[in-house]
């Protein structure tokens, strides 16, 4: 199943360039998170990297959150290592309720209701551990303001490429010794 034929809800006319996947894989925390979350894993070509670059991680826990229920399947049986939830991705606290140290997010923002997007948002920084980050990719630019403001100090890097991509960082600080 392709990424186009269901660009509704996916959100993509193809997959992930390998030069922003490459990017991603650089802005990883250099030391393994304990629990990662992943937020509209398609295929799993963002995930490829995290397992990659994670490959010594016996301890891993990593819950991947995928609304399509073909490309979640694919994705259990790519990665058999971690759990797959073909839930949707706005509801994610209800299904992980501990604090985790990574988030990434590839989700179609812009699909989504400023309600839920805003609901999303919020739950996502709640969720992070201290010390812990989150890398969200997304195409819609009319977006930063909003994101920006729910994630101040983050960093963005452009991509060009149609439609432009656009890649968010941010850390949440550990609190004072
Ligand atoms: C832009 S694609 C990203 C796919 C892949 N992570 C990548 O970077 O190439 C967005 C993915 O989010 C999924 N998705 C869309 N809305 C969702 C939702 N509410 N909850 C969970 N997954 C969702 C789509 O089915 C699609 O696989």
């Amino acid at each position: 199943m392709k990424y186009l034929s269901n660009i509704f809800t996916t959100g993509a006319v193809s997959q992930t360039p390998l030069r922003v996947l490459r990017y991603i894989q650089k802005q990883l925390p250099k030391s393994q998170p304990q629990h990662i979350i992943e937020l509209g894993a398609g295929r799993g070509e963002i995930t490829q990297k995290v397992i990659e670059t994670y490959s010594n991680g016996s301890q891993l826990k990593f819950d991947a959150f995928e609304i399509n229920s073909t490309f979640a399947t694919e994705l259990q049986s790519s990665f058999p290592g971690i759990i797959v939830h073909n839930h949707d991705a706005v509801s994610f606290p209800s299904i992980v309720k501990n604090p985790v140290d990574l988030i990434i997010c590839s989700l179609p923002l812009s699909f989504l209701s400023k309600k839920d997007r805003t609901l999303l948002l919020q739950n996502m920084r709640n969720q992070l551990a201290p010390g812990g980050e989150i890398i969200i990719l997304f195409h819609a630019v009319w977006l930063l303001w909003e994101l920006n403001h729910t994630f101040s100090d983050a960093k963005v890097k452009w991509f060009r490429h149609f439609p432009p991509y656009l890649l968010l960082t941010y850390s949440s600080n550990l609190p004072d010794q």
